[in-house]
């Protein structure tokens, strides 16, 4: 089974990405035909400076490859490195009706959020079909938000097998089920935007600081606490192991433990947790070449792919081969 994801380059990952996406694309790797890609073109969409788009991509790189991509089970490589893929959002974009995309949520979302209402915010999904579409992806495990974009890209396929006759495979989301919404340290969603993440390499002081002050509410130590409606125990519950859970759960009940404590434990264990993923980065940060290198490997696999699925579309559109 072919197994499709992108990863946009628009931040520093942090701890809810982990638990929320990239655990899961680790996962996957066992068993499956995984490609996975860092989607450098659709960040332009939201018009970073051109250093942050370098360094970002370096990042996610680095990130994933010190989490556990294995580039030799996993095709890895950046987006632009393939860049018959916005050849091939041309052709899709003639059979996309406008109304598929002014349907589309994540448009008006960005430009709520601030965002410039650009063309390519605009076309953004076309281009995510085409990402799925070139490489005849049958999975695509991403977020609940994306969902519809895979709902589009079905039907982008659609559109153009039956305009054209079968080119393409419609494929399946895979929404991750992920441990729930990882909540950042002012308790609101994890997110970049909000400004409240813990970053997966940031310096441990910082991790410290950042977890000491978690938003709690102002339960007196002695009286029992509730620990489902607790910021530090959501994040205890993603790295503590069962039976340190269980402890916790039973002290917030019974009451006389602060926050303060469990704040304490959960720096400990989160820095335990993280240790082997923080030893494989540190090297990696020494040899970005080898980074480099590795993203232009999965890009040599991928772009044979791509041009193989791209010529079939030339051609069925009538466009046929290249003169040039
Ligand atoms: P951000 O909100 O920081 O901009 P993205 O939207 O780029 O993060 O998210 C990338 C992936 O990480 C998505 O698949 C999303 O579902 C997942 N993710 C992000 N934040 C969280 C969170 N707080 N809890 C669970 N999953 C998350
Ligand atoms: N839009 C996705 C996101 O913001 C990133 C992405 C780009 C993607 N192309 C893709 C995800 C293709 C899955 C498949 O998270």
């Amino acid at each position: 089974m072919r197994v499709l994801s992108g990863i946009q380059p628009s931040g520093r990952l942090h701890i809810g990405n982990y638990f929320g996406a990239m655990r899961q694309h680790i996962k996957m790797q066992e068993g499956n035909d995984c490609f996975y890609f860092i989607a450098d073109f659709h960040a332009l969409t939201s018009n970073p400076s051109p250093k942050e788009v370098a360094d970002f991509t370096l990042d996610v790189a680095m990130s994933y490859l010190a989490m556990g991509l294995d580039p030799e089970k996993t095709v890895f490589w950046r987006q632009s490195d393939v860049p018959e893929v916005t050849e091939l959002t041309w052709l899709l974009s003639c059979v996309t009706p406008m109304g598929l995309l002014h349907r589309c949520t994540s448009y008006k979302d960005k430009v709520a959020q601030g965002l410039t209402p650009n063309h390519g915010l605009f076309a953004y999904p076309v281009l995510q079909a085409a990402d799925i579409l070139i490489y005849k992806s049958n999975v695509v495990p991403v977020g609940a938000d994306q969902k519809q974009h895979i709902e589009v890209t079905r039907d982008i396929a659609g559109y153009f097998n039956n305009t054209y006759g079968e080119v393409f495979v419609l494929p399946t989301d895979h929404i991750i089920e992920s441990v729930a919404v990882v909540p950042g340290v002012d308790g609101r969603k994890m997110s970049k935007s909000y400004g409240n993440t813990i970053e997966l390499f940031e310096p441990e002081k910082s991790i410290k600081n950042k977890i000491m002050k978690i938003v709690t509410d102002s339960t007196p130590v002695e009286a029992p606490k509730d620990p489902d409606k607790c910021n530090v125990f959501a994040l205890l519950k993603l790295v503590a192991s069962k039976e340190e859970l269980k402890q916790w759960e039973d002290k917030y009940r019974k009451g006389g433990t602060g926050y303060g404590e469990a704040k304490k434990r959960l720096v400990e264990i989160i820095i335990e947790y993280f240790k082997p993923f923080r030893q494989k980065r540190a090297e990696l940060e020494k040899n970005p070449d080898y980074v480099k290198e590795t993203l232009a490997k999965g890009a040599r696999r991928a772009k044979a792919i791509a041009q193989a699925t791209l010529m079939e579309a030339r051609r069925a559109v009538g466009l046929g081969d290249y003169y040039g």
